[in-house]
């Protein structure tokens, strides 16, 4: 039999950061039966957001670079459906896999799609049911054009499920009798896989930024409707560094270029005062490796970040979330997670419960067994081969 075709679809931070778990998992189990292809969309560009990604996590550089770039919802997904179709019609794959929710997610689901290749949606079913967010919408849509659903957590299986997919549908799966699959999360089979790697490649990362373990705070803001509401990130950035203040405690904000660029352009005065406080540290983005040394070494974790709320929970550490909702819900009913959307007084309460008790509280396994990639490409075989 031939080699099962693979297309993999990314183009933001957290989606290079994901496709490396089903890269390695290619590598070290299936590279005799699957060719992955990589087809980067350039929704993220700079080398901080994305060719660090490649190069620290050992993926081969993208087959295709689409190069897109930077626009408004609608025109950089219209360039992305352009490109990734020119390239499907080209390789002919016998599967596009897309990860999570962003437009280059929904791009690629839409373009595969209308071609007829199957789609393979890994992080099916999250939803924060707020479709405000481009992020819920992506999510939905891209979905209902799949016909293999990995859902990494039981409310993501119960989600899809409320949609009408149905969890009884018998092979074959098509777009119209797709097939869905509760499995565990592979960012924790990457935080497993990169965690020990992260100590010895970084050694020396903390007391570079001169942070001691357990004595800092690790803070990310980069959602549109934080950083795009000037007011909501005004207050944000006051109430963490009147925080940061009282309690004499290091903030370190490895902040994403868009929140810089809000901040550059229309809060720049208090940038300057930011820039130049003893417990606020902005920083550049930094790579999965150094990023999982400041988590794993934070007392607490305060960000908007999907991505980085799982990750509190991986390394056990509490987490303030400044969201009004989210979509790993777990963490919430677990009481170890909280949302305090960008309330200053819910903010600080919860701030000063974990601070004064923030161990000691329990981390469930809900993400898996780490071993979720390999069980991916196993049933994608298994669809293939019979
Ligand atoms: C995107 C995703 C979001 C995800 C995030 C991960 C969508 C709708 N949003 O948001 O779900 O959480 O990626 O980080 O897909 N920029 C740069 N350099 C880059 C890329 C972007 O400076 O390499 C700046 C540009 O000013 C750009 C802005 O960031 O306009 C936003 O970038 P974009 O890719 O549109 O959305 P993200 O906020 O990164
Ligand atoms: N991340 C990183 N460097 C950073 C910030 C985040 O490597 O400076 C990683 C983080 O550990 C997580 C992923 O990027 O694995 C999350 O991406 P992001 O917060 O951009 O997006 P989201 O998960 O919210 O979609």
């Amino acid at each position: 039999m031939q080699n099962l075709k693979l297309i993999n679809v990314v183009g933001a931070r957290p989606q290079i950061i994901k496709a490396s778990a089903i890269s390695r998992a290619i590598r070290l189990n299936y590279s005799d039966r699957i060719t992955e292809i990589i087809i980067h969309t350039g929704q993220h560009y700079d080398k901080e957001l994305s060719g660090v990604f490649f190069d620290e996590l050992e993926i081969h550089k993208p087959d295709y670079n689409l190069g897109v770039g930077s626009a408004r919802h609608g025109r950089q997904t219209s360039m992305m459906i352009t490109g990734i179709e020119d390239v499907l019609l080209k390789e002919k794959p016998d599967f596009v896999i897309l990860y999570g929710d962003t437009n280059s997610t929904l791009a690629g689901a839409l373009a595969a799609s209308k071609l007829h290749f199957p789609v393979i949606h890994i992080e099916a079913g999250l939803r924060s049911f707020n479709k405000t967010m481009p992020e819920e919408l992506n999510r939905i849509m891209s979905d209902h054009s799949s016909t293999l659903l990995f859902a990494p957590t039981n409310a993501a299986f119960k989600n899809l499920m409320r949609e009408g997919f149905k969890p009884e549908n018998s092979p074959p799966y098509t777009l119209d009798n797709p097939k869905i699959y509760l499995t565990g999360d592979i960012m924790y089979d990457n935080t497993l896989f990169f965690s020990e790697l992260a100590e010895k490649k970084k050694p020396s990362f903390l007391s570079d930024l001169s942070l001691e373990r357990d004595k800092f705070i690790l803070a990310t803001i980069h959602r549109e409707a934080n950083t795009d509401d000037i007011s909501r990130l005004d207050t944000l950035l006051k109430t963490l560094s009147t925080l940061a203040e009282e309690y004499s405690i290091k903030f370190v904000m490895p902040l994403h270029p868009r929140t810089i660029n809000s901040l550059k352009t229309k809060l720049s005065s208090l940038y300057n005062e930011l820039s130049g406080s003893k417990y606020i540290k902005i920083i550049p983005p930094v790579s999965f490796l150094e990023m999982i040394m400041l988590e794993k070494s934070a007392k607490m974790i305060i960000t908007d970040s999907g991505g980085v709320q799982k990750e509190s929970h991986f390394f056990k550490k509490p987490c303030l979330v400044l969201r009004k909702e989210t979509e790993w819900i777990e963490l919430i009913k677990n009481g170890t997670a909280v949302l305090v959307d960008a309330d200053p007084e819910k903010i600080r309460k919860e701030f000063e419960k974990f601070i004064n008790n923030g161990s000691g509280l329990e981390y469930p396994g809900f993400y898996g067994d780490g071993k979720t990639a390999e069980f991916i490409l196993s049933e994608i075989l298994m669809m293939y081969e019979h």
